[in-house]
């Protein structure tokens, strides 16, 4: 099969799809791998490292979508880059489609076959092309939420580890999944008071049992996050329902609740966000305020950290990608159960039910 990487174009995205170990396994299964000028660059990944394993480096992005049967890429297709994809092509990255119908709309169009990273699904329900890239924004979330809080960039001007004799900062974690879990980690590792909260008691027992004494498991209910918000700091908002948008947990009203300065950091943002102000951002302008809270919802978090991160993805996605190729991806979506969870769009029609829900459109059974 004829591969084709692209270079990443969403603001300040430096991702790549593949490292060159992965055009080396696909090129020793006789595939033809087609890799953009400097798509790996921003992950110190070279055009000649790919050149020395056998891809074809192009100019342009153009010239990679016209030579490729399947494209493997990182984020969704932004606006410039609908018209590149065909009828003809496989497109495998995460395109979060509930949280965009411009993308659904112009990916129906496109007649292609859409296989969405993060509805792949295991069969205990995990989502393993999901996981690396939340355990990165998990564990980045408390960085950036503790930077954040300083006061010359408008906040509380809390340490979040305290000092002897000045109490931690406190610190309210939203979802105790992969996300939520990391952040808890992560905070509790930097001497925070750390509260999680998740409506899955599974999640909450686990947590309890695993994490030290200063992480405190709560109940998810609106009663208990507008207790807490008073005064905790830092939130970090990690809960999803998979597939489609996330439930607003904070609402607009409970920022007046909140102390000056407080710091909210949606990670679910991706999904439409778990706080009703949220709105997405850039890592050029990561943060904006309303009512004195600091809200810090970057969509593609760990494409700060491009080296981590195209090394954490890569390493999960590669097994798919190899029996994509190897396969085509009907008979390879047929064999594999997990794999076929990630088809949400094909041949001009929705065949992943949550992503019509959030449009409340029909969905076109397979
Ligand atoms: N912004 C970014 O760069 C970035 C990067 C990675 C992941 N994400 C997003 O982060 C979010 C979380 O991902 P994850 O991998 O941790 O998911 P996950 O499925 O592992 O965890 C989500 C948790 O939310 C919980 N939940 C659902 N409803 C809840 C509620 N009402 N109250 C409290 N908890 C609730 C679930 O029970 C689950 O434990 C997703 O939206 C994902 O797309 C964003």
């Amino acid at each position: 099969m004829k591969i084709g990487v692209p270079k990443e174009i969403k603001n300040n995205e430096s991702r790549v799809g593949m490292t060159p170990a992965g055009v080396y396994e696909l090129i020793k299964n006789n595939h033809t791998v087609y890799v953009q000028k400097d798509a790996g660059f921003g992950s110190g990944f070279f055009d000649e490292d790919y050149k020395e394993v056998g891809a074809i480096v192009l100019d342009t992005i153009e010239d990679v979508y016209d030579a490729a049967e399947m494209i493997v890429k990182v984020k969704e297709p932004i606006a410039e880059e609908y018209p590149l994809i065909k009828s003809h092509h496989v497109v495998f990255t995460y395109f979060h489609f509930a949280s965009s119908e411009p993308l659904t709309k112009a990916m129906l169009k496109s007649k292609a076959v859409c296989i969405a990273y993060e509805t792949v699904e295991d069969e205990d329900g995990s989502l393993p092309l999901l996981t690396p890239m939340s355990e990165v924004a998990g564990r980045m979330a408390i960085q950036q939420g503790a930077k954040y809080l300083e006061k010359p960039i408008k906040g509380r001007g809390v340490l979040l580890g305290g000092v002897p004799g000045v109490p931690p900062g406190k610190v309210l974690v939203l979802g105790a999944g992969v996300v939520g879990i990391q952040a808890a980690k992560m905070a509790a590792g930097l001497g925070a008071h750390v509260t999680i909260m998740d409506i899955n008691m599974k999640q909450l027992r686990y947590v309890n049992d695993v994490m030290p004494s200063h992480v405190v498991t709560e109940f998810s209910s609106e009663y208990n996050i507008r207790k807490r918000i008073k005064d905790h700091d830092l939130i970090i908002g990690g809960v999803l329902l998979k597939g489609a948008k996330a439930p607003k947990l904070i609402s607009k009203d409970m920022l007046k609740e909140m102390r000056p300065g407080t710091v909210l950091v949606d990670v679910a943002v991706d999904q439409g966000g778990c706080i009703e102000t949220s709105k997405p951002t850039t890592h050029e302008n990561p943060t904006y305020i309303i009512d004195d809270v600091v809200h810090y919802c970057v969509a593609n978090m760990p494409g700060a950290v491009p080296y981590t991160s195209t090394l954490a993805l890569t390493n999960v996605t590669l097994p798919y990608v190899l029996r994509l190729a190897n396969q085509g991806w009907e008979v390879a979506c047929a064999k594999d159960a997990s794999l076929r969870k990630g088809l949400n769009i094909v041949k001009g029609k929705i065949v992943y039910e949550e992503i019509a829900e959030a449009f409340n459109w029909t969905v076109d059974a397979m």
